[in-house]
């Protein structure tokens, strides 16, 4: 079984996308982690990203291994949010980057976060939820977990927003079927209590 979430940066997918996995016992796909390390290999090879991303060998689990090589911490560096936002809009880098990612939600109980997971990668997920939260709400949450300010981070993410909903290929996008959950006045509890009684009790 697949569960899909989706969902703009801050809105608190990463944290909820694991925890919602650890109660459920499925496996946590983070689909973000694979265009970060697309990016870092890019950046340390000085090719392009769509060149690279179909060669390379990305392991997720509770580190994150590019081609062998533990790079977990790397791919969270500012410089490299900003370049795996701009890879994710190649067309070549998201069909190398979906492919694997439909091979590994083919078979196991998964819970899979993203941007277009339940409109794209599994369109036939069982359970679609698309987190939300108000622009301020998300800057300060990345502000906080960066310990940066949050007119700097609220000023990135807005170009980021732009970027990831008006790319032509896989824009953000809510899928009909999708449950909203707007994250912006709930605890981290009360969003993950509400995705997993999305699966438990349909
Ligand atoms: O944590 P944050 O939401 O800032 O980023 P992420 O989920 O780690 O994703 C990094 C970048 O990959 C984002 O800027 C997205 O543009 C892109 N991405 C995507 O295009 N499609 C996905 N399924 C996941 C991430």
């Amino acid at each position: 079984m697949v569960v899909a979430i989706d969902g703009p940066a801050g809105a608190g997918k990463s944290t909820v996308a694991r925890a919602v996995a650890r109660e459920l016992g499925f496996t946590y796909l983070d689909s973000g982690a694979m265009y970060r390390s697309v990016a870092l290999a890019a950046r340390e090879r000085g090719r392009p990203p769509a060149e690279v991303a179909p060669e390379l060998h990305i392991e997720l689990g509770d580190r994150v291994l590019l081609d062998g090589r533990d790079v977990t911490e790397q791919i969270r560096a500012p410089e490299v949010t900003e370049a795996a936002s701009v890879a994710a809009a190649q067309p070549p880098v998201r069909d190398a980057m979906v492919t694997e990612q439909r091979r590994l939600l083919g078979s196991g109980d998964w819970v899979a976060e993203g941007r277009d997971i339940g409109t794209v990668v599994a369109p036939e997920a069982a359970v679609k939820v698309f987190l939300t939260a108000s622009p301020e709400a998300r800057a300060q949450r990345r502000a906080a977990e960066l310990g940066v300010d949050v007119a700097t981070v609220l000023a990135e993410q807005t170009i980021r927003d732009e970027r990831d909903t008006g790319r032509e290929h896989s824009p953000l996008l809510q899928a009909p079927d999708a449950h909203t959950i707007d994250t912006t006045d709930l605890t981290f509890d009360e969003v993950v209590s509400a995705i997993v009684a999305l699966v438990t009790r349909p």
